[in-house]
């Protein structure tokens, strides 16, 4: 069981990284907790002969308290044992409550106020799903958990509320995890579990009951994950592979309208038709990287599709009172389809009588693809560096998919043009492969922008939202500030930060607004800023002194977005590479950020 365990943490531990634990039951229950990485935790655990047939296992992201030891999962209480993931927002007060039962607290963590309350549960009833139960009717927030207990080495209780759970079938065993991708290894018969559900998991069976204490049988599903899809295979690293997928990954993406002459808006649901034909506008709510692909979208929507489109950010969104149009159509867009922020955005949605929602999601049976009447799956496969890559070139490929039937439901698009754009869907994932060639050239800036401590983008139109995406990855992962701003407002402030060690990269497509773009690059030049600009051909933009330019293909019209992409992500894993970073697990974040 400890090498499944183990395995099981570094398929996951992208997800967080700050501390590692493991317990096991044998005989008694034997825990091994470590700061830093699976690795470390795996010596510690060898060094430990730990063995035993059930247990449970955790990979930390710090919310509540240092990432230290002491604050490592698994928590104990007796002969309890917790893992969890989420925030129990009631813990001040669980705490206080369980301190003048006696129970002492040696970790500043949340997660140990469940283990404690699991205890005293215990010694009331007696059994150990009945004490789980209970203390699911006292904690408020969001939780995934697995419990285990010394005196029953059986089984193992699991909870879902607001955190992804799922529970892996095999053969005289059984296994649970947060992740699919921590199960294919032993199993690809997956059970998920539903918000309020409690089960009760032992080696030949699982029985679930849910939040109205009834049993209830989850469907199995069997997940077409393939345990090579999150391996590293030839590449260094996760970051690395997932940008040099992105030719076949908007290939999958795209795979349903590439042999089709038009766009049909049953690719968004079964209803989709109606419900995008009645929409009045577009609200998309998003965090991250998502949120930039949102961005992007509201320029087509408005610009192609001429619907009205706002785009908000989902921690914002949820707490602002906003004025609600209930016909707007919601588009929730998140790679992982479990971010806190953008599921309670969604719920608060639909609270204020949004009647219709799509989700824009890389994870089948995540949360938000279960929360919305229409989705779309990107099909970019699993995204296992924290820096966003594939998933978002491949949420702008479906958002340009979606802008294509709106602009025809809304009779603005004659078949000539919509042809146009299919034919122009159909060569993306070929011109991706040759901005990928420009790698070379990129590692040259990378290697000065290793060397600053400041960096500046700037993007006009809807390549604003691309230089935001393009300081968002650099500072991610190379720990630069970077910063972006739509290079009509360089003028309104930013003008003052520049100077010779600052580097300012452009992106400088051939539309409408290049000669305004030369205008704002010569006025960087006037204050000695150095340029590196991204220049479609026939811009005319010249390499000279303190004017360092790649040239990007021909302009690719609508879908210029997605390849300018390619060089700013490309920029970021350079410079981090140089700086000596961890690409992958970049320090303070996480991939999959399940609480507010
Ligand atoms: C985290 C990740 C980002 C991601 C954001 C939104 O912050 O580190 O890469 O863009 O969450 O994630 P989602 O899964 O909702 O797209």
């Amino acid at each position: 069981m400890v090498p499944i365990l183990l395995e099981g943490l570094k398929r996951l531990e992208y997800r967080g990284y700050d501390s590692a634990g493991v317990a096991i039951l044998n005989g008694t229950l034997q825990r091994v907790r470590s700061t830093g990485r699976v690795a470390e935790l795996e010596r510690l655990v060898q060094q430990q002969a730990l063995s035993g047939a059930i247990g449970i296992a955790h990979t930390r992201w710090a919310t509540h308290g240092v990432p230290s030891e002491a604050n490592a999962h698994p928590h104990v209480s007796g002969g309890v044992s917790v893992v969890h993931n989420g925030i129990i927002e009631n813990h001040e007060a669980m705490r206080r409550k369980l301190r003048k039962q006696g129970y002492e607290f040696v970790s500043d963590t949340d997660t140990e106020v469940i283990a404690h309350l699991v205890h005293a549960n215990l010694a009331s009833c007696g059994n150990l799903f009945e004490a789980v139960r209970r203390a699911m009717g006292e904690l408020v927030g969001a939780y995934a958990i697995a419990v285990v207990c010394e005196g029953d080495h059986s089984r193992l209780v699991i909870a879902r509320h607001g955190a992804p759970l799922l529970i892996g079938l095999g053969d005289g065993e059984n296994f649970i995890a947060s992740d699919a991708s921590a199960l294919v290894q032993v199993t690809q018969k997956m059970v998920y579990l539903e918000d309020g559900d409690c089960a009760d998991i032992t080696l030949e069976r699982v029985r679930v009951v849910d939040a109205k204490g009834g049993m209830v049988e989850r469907p199995v599903q069997v997940s077409q994950l393939s345990a090579a899809a999150v391996e590293l295979g030839q590449y260094r690293h996760y970051m690395q592979k997932e940008i040099f997928e992105q030719p076949m990954a908007v290939a999958n993406t795209l795979e349903l309208v590439t042999g089709a002459g038009t766009v049909l808006p049953q690719l968004f649901g079964t209803d989709a038709e109606g419900v995008l034909h009645g929409a009045s506008s577009v609200l998309v709510l998003a965090c991250g990287t998502s949120y930039h692909a949102g961005m992007v979208a509201r320029y087509w929507m408005e610009g192609i599709a001429g619907i009205p489109c706002n785009v908000e950010i989902a921690s914002e969104y949820r707490y602002r009172i906003s004025v609600p149009d209930p016909k707007a159509l919601v588009i929730a867009i998140s790679q992982s389809g479990e971010t806190a922020d953008t599921l309670a955005a969604l719920e608060h949605a639909k609270k204020l009588g949004h009647e219709h929602c799509l989700a824009i999601c890389n994870v089948p049976e995540s949360a938000l693809v279960r929360a919305t009447d229409l989705r779309f799956l990107t099909r970019a496969g699993p995204e296992i560096g924290v820096a966003s890559t594939k998933a978002f070139t491949t949420q702008l490929a479906a958002l340009a998919l979606l802008t294509t039937v709106m602009a025809k439901l809304r009779g603005r698009l004659t078949p000539e043009r919509e042809a146009a754009l299919l034919q122009a869907l159909r060569h993306l994932p070929s011109a991706l492969s040759t901005v990928l060639h420009l790698e070379p050239q990129i590692r040259m800036w990378a290697e000065k922008f290793a060397q600053c401590q400041h960096a500046l983008f700037l993007g006009r139109g809807i390549h604003w939202p691309i230089a935001m995406e393009g300081a968002l990855k650099l500072k991610e992962i190379s720990y630069i500030h970077a910063e972006a701003y739509a290079s009509g407002e360089l003028k309104h402030g930013p003008l003052a930060l520049v100077d010779r060690q600052m580097p300012v990269v452009a992106i400088a497509p051939n539309d409408v607004l290049l000669e305004k773009l030369k205008s704002n690059l010569q006025e960087v030049r006037a204050r000695g800023g150095e340029l590196h600009v991204l220049a479609d051909q026939d811009t005319k933009i010249i390499h000279g002194e303190g004017m360092h330019v790649i040239r990007m293909p021909d302009h690719a019209g609508m879908l210029s977005p997605i390849l300018h992409t390619i060089p700013l992500q490309l920029l970021a894993y350079h410079a981090a590479l140089e700086r000596g970073n961890d690409v992958d697990k970049p320090r303070n974040l996480a991939k999959s950020v399940t609480v507010e």
